[in-house]
């Protein structure tokens, strides 16, 4: 049982700069997501200029057990590899039950979900918006913006990330910015285009 004190148990986001009170801070540089990104010339390309922060995450992850809930808050830069928005890694829990809420705090985005069923899905999230992950469902966030994409996602302590699931295969689609902005299609058929 956590002490009732508001010194644990009350945390403040400052959005501008991505920064979430009494959280663990972890970094993800591009270099961290070869085999991420469709476009493999493309991420070689962008290495050979440098090694830049792609997102941070914050995590609170104090209380842990049945019933116990984590959050954390992302912060996912705006930027491309060739046309394909910058993204998370990527992860189905591994507990596969265990669903999640992300709330978006500002910039904006989305999720892209699929299930190991073959289900795929995307939804557009900024400020303001929630939307709710269910279980045994992987999600990856994209910034479709021009500003840092930054949003809250609380999960149950019991969740885990299992990353290698999808690190096997990779999402079936992906968000890559199109003639009419962002444009989300299935990964063969943008790889098809590149190799036209
Ligand atoms: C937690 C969660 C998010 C992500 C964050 C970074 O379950 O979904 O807090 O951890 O968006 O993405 P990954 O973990 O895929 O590198
Ligand atoms: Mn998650």
């Amino acid at each position: 049982m956590l002490d009732l004190t508001s010194d644990l148990l009350a945390h403040q986001i400052d959005a501008a700069t991505g920064t979430l009170s009494g959280a663990d801070a972890s970094e993800r540089h591009l270099s961290q997501l070869r085999g991420c990104f469709a476009d493999q010339a493309a991420f070689e390309a962008a290495l050979a200029q440098g090694d830049p922060l792609v997102y941070s995450v914050a995590s609170v992850e104090r209380d842990s057990g049945d019933g116990a809930l984590r959050f954390g808050l992302g912060t996912l830069y705006p930027g491309r590899v060739g046309q394909e928005y910058y993204l998370t890694k990527g992860h189905y829990h591994s507990w596969r039950a265990a669903a999640e809420v992300y709330i978006g705090i500002s910039g904006a985005g989305g999720l892209l979900l699929e299930t190991e069923d073959g289900q795929d899905g995307y939804v557009p999230l900024a400020a303001g918006g929630i939307v709710y992950v269910p279980g045994h469902t992987a999600h990856r966030t994209v910034n479709t913006g021009t500003e840092p994409f930054v949003y809250l996602g609380v999960y149950p302590a019991e969740a885990g990330h299992d990353y290698g699931a999808i690190a096997d295969n990779n999402f079936r689609q992906v968000v890559v910015a199109g003639p009419q902005g962002p444009a989300v299609l299935p990964r063969a058929q943008h790889l098809a285009g590149l190799a036209n």
